[in-house]
């Protein structure tokens, strides 16, 4: 089995909400980047103060803060049998210091798995979005509502609005994407490691692709 996973996409594309179904199913840890950075605000930590600025723009936290949080989080003892990066890398930088990273403490990338989701999806996802206080779990307005309003269906935490989740930030996150992130497709092509798949199955449409890609 491919244990050590990248999910990549644009912001809405559906990382999250497959991530939790991977790790429930392979029980591997989940490292995202963006919650990290969400814990470390909440917690109003200095790393919290510096990434707030950039992730209520929409803007990327530098490249120096965002791989070493990860390579922290890599090396420690828990991801020895596998691990699950969402959110990062980012940008080729941050590839090219994973790369490095992953080769040293014999972790290498078995899988790249991207979820390509057309942009007026995106926004519509990502403006309709709710997301747990509690766990972080994503539900939506319109197409994933929970069962109470206003409450998590997983852990019954209150169900809030990311600051990043409006019209503004998320034309900067889109733009990012493009930019600095798209160029990643590539990279892990030229790498032999490259599965797209169409984020606009179903969540357990998608999951079921997921499984035969990790499985073969
Ligand atoms: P991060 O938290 O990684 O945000 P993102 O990449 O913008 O992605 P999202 O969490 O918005 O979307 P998602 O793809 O997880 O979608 P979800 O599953 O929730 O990063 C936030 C910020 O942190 C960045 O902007 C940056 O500032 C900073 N940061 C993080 N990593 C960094 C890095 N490496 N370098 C520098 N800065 C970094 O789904 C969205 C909605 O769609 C939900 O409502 C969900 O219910 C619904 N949905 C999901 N799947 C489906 C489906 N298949 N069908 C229908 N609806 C679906």
């Amino acid at each position: 089995m491919k244990k050590n996973m990248i999910i990549m996409g644009p912001p809405g594309a559906g990382k999250g909400t497959q991530a939790k179904k991977i790790i429930a199913s392979y029980h591997i840890p989940h490292i995202s980047t963006g919650d990290m950075f969400r814990e470390a605000i909440a917690e109003g930590t200095p790393l919290g103060l510096l990434a707030k600025q950039y992730i209520n723009a929409g803007n990327l936290v530098p490249d120096d803060v965002t791989i070493g949080l990860v390579k922290e989080r890599l090396s420690k003892d828990d991801c020895a049998n596998g691990y699950l990066l969402d959110g990062f890398p980012r940008t080729i930088p941050q590839a090219e210091a994973l790369e490095k990273l992953t080769k040293e403490i014999g972790r290498e990338i078995s899988i790249v798995i991207s979820i390509d989701t057309p942009k007026e999806e995106l926004i519509r996802r990502i403006t309709g979005r709710l997301v747990c206080k509690k766990c972080g779990a994503p539900f939506h307005k319109e197409n994933r509502r929970p069962l109470k309003e206003g409450v998590c269906d997983l852990c019954g935490g209150e169900l809030v609005q990311r600051p990043d989740d409006n019209k503004e930030a998320l034309e900067v996150r889109l733009a990012h994407y493009e930019q600095e992130t798209k160029p990643l497709l590539d990279f892990y092509h030229k790498l032999g490691l490259l599965h797209t798949l169409d984020g606009m199955k179903g969540v357990d449409a998608l999951m079921i692709d997921i499984d035969k890609l990790l499985e073969a």
